[in-house]
């Protein structure tokens, strides 16, 4: 090609250039293919601390200006070019001859093939088929591109998890970057799932931080996330009960946390005041072991209604407190019991407004069932967390 033509590349090249600085955490890579008569020659371009050139079984580290040097070289001796920019959710291609320089943005995420209506009947909002890198690396899908049937259930439950999140970044409002944190992460399937649907769906910065004190989990969350190249992701092995983020989070979340985990990702939620915190609980165990009522004897001496009954209340505290906290909470049916018997969801939008009537209806709960809650319990007494009334954070909404 003449120089008239690279100067012509240059131009273009130099923005999307520009784009990968700015786009860093979606930036994936460029691919060159340097055409000569029917023969293609490759070259990859990435991007960590410095710029990676992988052209002719050589990588060179490089910066912005040293690799146009090398691809100005490269550029006069072929016929023509392709340029194929890629991020999340974007591809940009240029293709260039002496005859044009052109330049077209192209959607990254394939067109959804028809068999992606899923096995449920209910159409995902993240559908399996526009993540099908990211689900199969997780190991949601299998080879064939079917949802494993034993992750079926689990995919369904962090799908409606991610559908409902719509509503709490509506009451958020927007920001210029979500933070995001799961709490008791596990595998972190949920957060890869949200990530994918903020990123790549609604096309808005986040950041996630995934806290889980299993060494096992996190390890393979954090291979997952380099493996698919989310720089945005970063996985911490904690104990909720302590650990304290060093950023103040949008949402809190939590899907499946055991028994008391839950309160402490809900306390964690208060104490780092994120401005939302939704969480799905499991078993609860913590009020069943204390509590006694005794009008209601008759029934609770049927251990399955006791129980039964402790699930119940123990969200209802949950939810006082959380009130008293100046949180304004809704609890609903999440999913179809038959997906999961753990199916309610707790969720709660900081209002800054904390409640008299929620502070004396949770002293009261806690006097007549005899229970000191666990969501309390571990903010008194690692955190020395006192309800006072009258006094307004200044958590900056
Ligand atoms: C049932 S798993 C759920 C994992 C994940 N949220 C999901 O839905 O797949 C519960 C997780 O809570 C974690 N966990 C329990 N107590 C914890 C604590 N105090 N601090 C951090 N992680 C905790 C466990 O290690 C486990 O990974």
């Amino acid at each position: 090609m003449n120089k008239k033509t690279i100067s012509k590349i240059n131009l273009f090249f130099s923005g999307l250039l520009g784009r990968m600085e700015e786009n860093r955490d979606f930036f994936k890579d460029i691919t060159i293919q340097f055409k000569s008569g029917t023969k293609i020659f490759p070259a990859k371009i990435t991007q960590n601390d410095t710029i990676t050139l992988d052209y002719q079984a050589v990588k060179r580290e490089t910066d912005k200006n040293g690799l146009w040097d090398i691809l100005a070289e490269e550029f006069l001796k072929y016929d023509e070019a392709k340029i194929i920019y890629t991020e999340r959710g974007a591809k940009i291609v240029i293709d260039a001859n002496d005859k044009k320089v052109n330049m077209r943005h192209e959607d990254a995420v394939e067109a959804a093939p028809q068999t992606s209506v899923v096995q449920t009947g209910r159409e995902y909002v993240v559908n399996p088929a526009l993540a099908k890198e990211l689900l199969t690396e997780i190991g949601i899908l299998a080879k064939n591109g079917k949802i494993k049937n034993d992750k079926i259930r689990k995919y369904n439950q962090i799908d409606y998890f991610v559908e409902l999140m719509g509503g709490v970044l509506k009451e958020i409002g927007e920001r210029d970057e979500y933070v995001i944190l799961d709490a008791a992460c596990g595998k972190s399937y949920l957060s890869f799932v949200l990530n994918f649907y903020l990123r790549e769906i609604l096309k808005k910065k986040c950041r996630f931080i995934g806290v889980d004190y299993s060494k096992t989990v996190i390890d393979a969350s954090k291979r997952m996330a380099k493996n698919l190249g989310y720089n945005n992701m970063e996985f911490i092995q904690e104990d909720l009960t302590t650990w304290t983020p060093n950023v103040r989070p949008d949402i809190v979340v939590s899907l499946h946390a055991c028994d008391t985990a839950t309160d402490m990702a809900l306390g964690l939620g208060i104490r780092s005041q994120s401005r939302a915190i939704v969480s799905v609980p499991c078993c609860h165990k913590d009020i069943l072991k204390q509590y006694s009522y005794e009008p209601f004897e008759p029934i609770m001496k049927y251990g399955i209604l006791k129980a039964r009954l402790a699930d119940t209340l123990t969200d209802g505290i949950r939810a006082a407190y959380l009130e008293s906290m100046g949180y304004k909470v809704s609890m609903i049916e999440y999913i179809s019991p038959l997906e999961t018997p753990k199916n309610i969801m707790i969720r709660a939008v900081y209002t800054g407004k904390k409640s008299a009537k929620a502070k004396e209806d949770y002293e009261n709960l806690k006097k007549i069932l005899h229970v000191e809650p666990a969501i309390e319990r571990f903010l008194k007494e690692k955190h020395g967390f006192k309800i006072t009334m009258g006094e307004e954070h200044d958590y900056g909404c």
